[in-house]
């Protein structure tokens, strides 16, 4: 259903790789919502050729930026610049860990593949709103998010430097989002549960906690495709006082200690 939440709007969506990624189910809600936006990815996810079909479907251009080259960032917002004018929304929906992907062990980090996986993952927020900053960019009350995971509070096995580089992430909404306060615009990230995306099932264990925060939450985990409602909501006007926040999109499960179910599981009960 479309509420025509974000008429008249302009914005870039970072990070859809295929239909099961977050930031795809959010260009296509953004698109119900009557945004207009340009899609984004590293020449990698390019090359995989799915984005096209998305691009088709919401009348999207496509332009390439690997989000850790200021150079590619400063490319793609100027394009935006001259196509659209000033933005009102941005998705950074970008995250991966190195160490994560080939396995390495928390106590074990390969020190590179850190300081690799922090900028695709953290560094890169930065940069794009650095970026926007300097252009000045973004219109008075634009909204600009980024994808979180609870792992940024909480120690969750196999999660491993993602954790730390979220942490950051998060922090980063803190600090930039002053500054852009000035000019009326908002920073906040959304903490997402575990979702089935090529990002998500690349963790270890990734069955167990999505089952496990299942059981935990008393909504159910949140799905990919509420995550987009929940992101139309945050670039639409109805939330202009909402700012430096990094808000659980997750059923219930960060307020929770142990579940009724959780409990039932360990006394047999169920
Ligand atoms: N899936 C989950 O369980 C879950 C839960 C909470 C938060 N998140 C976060 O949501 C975001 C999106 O992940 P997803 O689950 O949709 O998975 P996904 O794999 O579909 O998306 C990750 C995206 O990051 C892009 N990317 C990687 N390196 C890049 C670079 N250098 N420059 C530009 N883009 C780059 C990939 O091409 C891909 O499109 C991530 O930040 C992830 O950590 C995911």
């Amino acid at each position: 259903m479309s509420y025509g939440l974000l008429e008249g709007k302009k914005g870039i969506i970072f990070g859809a790789l295929n239909n099961q990624s977050i930031a795809w189910k959010v260009a296509e809600r953004c698109h119900e919502e009557g945004a207009e936006f340009i899609l984004s990815n590293a020449p990698i996810g390019l090359r995989m050729g799915e984005l096209n079909e998305l691009a088709e479907k919401t009348g999207s251009e496509i332009i390439g930026a690997d989000a850790t080259s200021v150079e590619d960032l400063e490319k793609l917002f100027d394009a935006a610049e001259e196509k659209y004018g000033k933005l009102d929304f941005i998705l950074h929906s970008i995250g991966m860990s190195v160490n994560v992907r080939k396995g390495r062990h928390y106590t074990d980090m390969n020190y590179d593949w850190t300081a690799k996986g922090w900028d695709i993952s953290a560094g890169s927020f930065h940069k794009i709103l650095q970026t926007v900053w300097k252009k000045d960019l973004m219109n008075e009350w634009a909204s600009i998010l980024a994808l979180s995971y609870i792992a940024a509070q909480r120690n969750f096995p196999d999660y491993n430097d993602m954790a730390d580089n979220k942490a950051y992430l998060e922090s980063i909404a803190r600090s930039f989002g002053v500054y852009f306060g000035e000019r009326k615009v908002r920073v906040n990230t959304i903490s997402q549960s575990p979702t089935p995306t090529t990002a998500g099932t690349g963790v270890k264990g990734f069955g167990g906690f999505i089952s496990f925060a299942e059981d935990m939450s008393p909504l159910g985990n949140a799905t990919a495709d509420e995550c987009a409602d929940f992101c139309v909501a945050m670039f639409s006007d109805l939330t202009r006082k909402i700012t430096m926040q990094n808000l659980y999109h997750d059923g219930g499960f960060s307020a929770m200690g142990v579940s009724q179910k959780v409990i039932d599981r360990y006394t047999g009960e169920n």
